[in-house]
């Protein structure tokens, strides 16, 4: 399986997961929902979301849980990413989630935007940051 090709199938239980995720989120503050779906290369599938602070500084976005709940479980290989939120538009991942994202990503990762009815743009990651900084060091732990 590589980056950049998702079967329909694939792609219709990441947005479901997506979808879903949006649900557990905890944003008493901020009341935006945000869900992420995160599909490892063997197909294993992660959920995130944001999760606030009464300290705002605190709170971690939804993409970011998603890619540390992979992580701490031992997935560092990743082949999509999808983003929802409750909203009529689409939104994108802020700055620190894409410099976090880039570390454990291909450049043509699809990442999938969701709105609330369930449409959806895609993007290749390397469109969302471009010119990503990175040490060699994680190329040869990644074997990027
Ligand atoms: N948020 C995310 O979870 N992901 C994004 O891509 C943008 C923003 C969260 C952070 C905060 O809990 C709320 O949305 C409002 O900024």
């Amino acid at each position: 399986m590589t980056s950049g090709t998702l079967s329909k199938e694939e792609q219709e239980k990441l947005f479901s997961l997506a979808l879903t995720a949006r649900e557990t989120s905890y944003s008493p503050y901020s009341k935006f929902r945000v869900g992420a779906a995160l599909m490892a290369t063997d197909g294993t599938l992660f959920k995130g979301c944001n999760v606030e602070n009464a300290s705002y500084g605190a709170a971690i976005c939804a993409e970011r849980t998603a890619f540390v709940k992979a992580v701490s479980e031992g997935y560092l290989k990743f082949h999509a990413l999808a983003v929802s939120t409750d909203q009529d538009d689409f939104i994108s991942p802020c700055g620190i989630c894409r410099q976090f994202i880039s570390e454990f990503v291909s450049k043509d990762m699809p990442v999938f935007f969701l709105n609330k009815h369930g449409e959806h743009r895609e993007y290749k990651f390397e469109q969302l940051l471009p010119f990503a900084f990175d040490y060699d060091t994680s190329k040869e732990y990644l074997q990027k």
